[in-house]
């Protein structure tokens, strides 16, 4: 029994580890245009609150996009830039995105976290 116990108490720390305390992770690809990329693309560090895992926070230090210091702190050139070349555990994303898709994915995507969404 005790065994038991603490497997659950494992799933449910990897569970909040990996959806960063929040289990919500309905679709966004539903809302369409560029978030389909998104959902492709990003969701998996970045995930649908935008604030990334809470190993991924920690560990490879993913921003909170919900945060809204961090937002008021970061231009979209400056973030445009990270996407498309990369920036340390985060992969370049030119060349396997289009331009456009690259600026819309910050300018739509990573801004509607600011003001955090509702959930
Ligand atoms: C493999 C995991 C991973 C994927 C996939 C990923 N990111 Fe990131 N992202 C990161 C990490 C890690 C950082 C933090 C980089 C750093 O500052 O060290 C980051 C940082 C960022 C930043 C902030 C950059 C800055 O200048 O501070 C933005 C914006 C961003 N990601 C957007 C995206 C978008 C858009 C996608 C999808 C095209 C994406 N990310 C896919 C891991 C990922």
């Amino acid at each position: 029994m005790k065994k038991i116990i603490s497997m659950i108490g494992i799933y449910v720390l990897c569970a909040l580890a990996s959806y960063g305390c929040n289990p919500k992770q309905e679709a966004l690809s539903e809302k369409g245009g560029i978030w389909v990329v998104y959902d492709r693309e990003c969701r998996k560090c970045h995930k649908v609150n935008g604030k990334g895992s809470l190993i991924g926070r920690f560990i490879a230090k993913i921003p909170n996009f919900t945060n809204t210091k961090w937002q008021d702190n970061v231009s979209d050139s400056r973030l445009i830039i990270s996407v498309a070349n990369g920036k340390k555990k985060m992969p370049g994303y030119k060349g396997k995105l289009k331009d456009e898709e690259i600026v819309d994915l910050v300018k739509i995507c990573v801004r509607s976290f600011y003001p955090p969404q509702e959930q």
